[in-house]
């Protein structure tokens, strides 16, 4: 042991009390324009039903807890809301700044690939920026491939960027 005290990590359902953090983090992922096609920083207003739209049954909304700070986030949402897609979900996962390359991503990505089954989930898909690498290192490391690429759909500070689609079956 190298003397370090070990971190507590403990991966629970959002509540709405972690909003302000969660805001936090997406909106410091927003302003890099690698991880989301949202251009505007968001408000904790503007997102106060964000976690009361998931349910931890079927589409979870989960925060990662260190030493009882949020320091990342995961959703599971619809895929496309139409019924034969019901077992297809999109993960997003966003890992404060000061808290990455610690396997957190990796942690909350494993818990939703664990917990599938029990959601009823028999696909799930990220939709990553093709630019966005270390978020498609993540994926690819977790079994997912790439399924699909999307070219010059989302227009970021006047670049034409691809969207490529990570997907495994559970
Ligand atoms: C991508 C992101 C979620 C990774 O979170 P993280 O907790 O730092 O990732 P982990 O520590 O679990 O890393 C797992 C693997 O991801 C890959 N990875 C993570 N960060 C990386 C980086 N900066 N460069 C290259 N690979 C990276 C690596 O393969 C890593 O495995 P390794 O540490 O054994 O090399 C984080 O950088 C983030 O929040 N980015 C902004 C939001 C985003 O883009 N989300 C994805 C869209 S849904």
């Amino acid at each position: 042991m190298s003397g370090a005290v070990a971190e507590q990590i403990k991966i629970r359902d959002a509540v709405d009390v972690d909003l302000a953090a969660i805001v936090r983090i997406y909106n410091d992922a927003v302003a890099t324009r690698m991880s989301t096609a949202q251009l505007d920083q968001v408000t904790v207003e503007e997102r106060k039903n964000w976690i009361k739209d998931h349910s931890p049954n079927r589409h979870p909304f989960w925060v990662a807890e260190i030493d009882g700070e949020v320091a990342a986030w995961l959703t599971i949402k619809p895929f496309i809301p139409r019924c034969a897609y019901s077992g297809t979900v999109e993960l997003s996962v966003y890992v404060d700044q000061r808290f990455r390359r610690r396997g957190l991503a990796r942690m909350l990505l494993e818990e939703a690939i664990a917990r599938a089954d029990s959601l009823g989930i028999t696909a799930m898909v990220g939709l990553i920026f093709a630019h966005n690498e270390p978020s498609l290192k993540l994926f690819g490391q977790l079994g997912f491939e790439k399924w699909g690429l999307l070219p010059r759909v989302a227009l970021l500070d006047g670049v034409y960027r691809d969207l490529t689609i990570m997907g495994r079956h559970v």
